[in-house]
């Protein structure tokens, strides 16, 4: 059945929803084949396919290209396209004008955009102009220069603001949020604090669902993070396949 934000709201309270990333037509065939609810282009993409450091260089236009790929796949999963570092923080015609081009170029259903309740004025005439938007709290990879990549929630002040973020999305009309990286202790209050679903990313078990990161999960990061256990190794497959088949071109063996 086809997912849709409304269907996925619905879920909180009654099954774990599961969610993946997909960059292309067949991460998107793959994700979808094995069961997801949500795909999202995420803005991880830099990192897993473009051999970049971090998110941060990953453009609207990389992203309409990448997410417009996916799309193709028509998927039952809800498509869902993260917005790139920075352009939450542009004047709101212009920041209408990216999540526009991303739903009417990209394909997507939806736009994920990180921050938290100094977002919230933004993220509510998004929705008012009939984007829906995905929130994500927490630890913001697109802040890696600004704050890094460290784990969120450990201390009583740190608590306060994340669940002040999420409250504050959550009453701007979001219809679920990333959690990443927060204290597994720490993220069931987040859950209970917000009426729409919780998707947490190496934040334990206390969310309404999880997200990973395609590549993670399958076995194509030389050095996932140590919460994604992966399901297979696809490199290690994939380079034996390619060793055996050169075996056979230079033995004359293949035509
Ligand atoms: O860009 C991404 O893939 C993400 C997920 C890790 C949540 O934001």
């Amino acid at each position: 059945m086809k997912s849709t934000t409304r269907s996925l709201r619905a879920l909180k309270g009654v099954r774990p929803i599961v969610c993946l990333t997909a960059y292309d037509v067949s991460t998107a065939r793959i994700a979808d084949a094995g069961g997801a609810d949500l795909i999202l282009v995420g803005d991880s993409l830099g990192n897993t396919v473009l051999g970049l450091p971090d998110t941060v260089g990953v453009t609207l236009d990389m992203m309409i290209h990448h997410s417009a790929a996916v799309a193709r796949a028509k998927t039952e999963a809800l498509v869902v396209g993260d917005l790139p570092f920075g352009l939450a923080h542009d004047s709101f015609p212009k920041l209408l004008s990216y999540c526009r081009r991303f739903l009417q170029e990209g394909g997507v259903k939806a736009v994920k955009i990180e921050g938290g309740a100094s977002l919230a004025p933004a993220i509510a005439r998004l929705v008012d102009a009939g984007i829906p938007v995905m929130g994500h709290v927490g630890l913001l990879p697109q802040r890696v220069h600004s704050a890094g990549y460290r784990r969120r929630g450990l201390t009583p002040e740190d608590q306060k603001q994340i669940l002040i973020d999420a409250q504050a999305v959550a009453a701007a009309g979001a219809f679920a949020i990333v959690v990443e990286c927060v204290d597994e202790k720490f993220m069931p209050k987040i859950t209970e604090a917000v009426s729409i679903p919780t998707i947490g990313i190496g934040s334990g078990r206390g969310c309404d669902g999880q997200i990973l990161v395609i590549h993670d999960l399958l076995g194509l990061t030389p050095e996932p993070p140590p919460f994604a256990r992966p399901e297979a190794n696809l490199h290690r497959d994939a380079v034996a396949a390619v060793r055996r088949w050169a075996t056979k071109v230079r033995a004359k063996k293949s035509k």
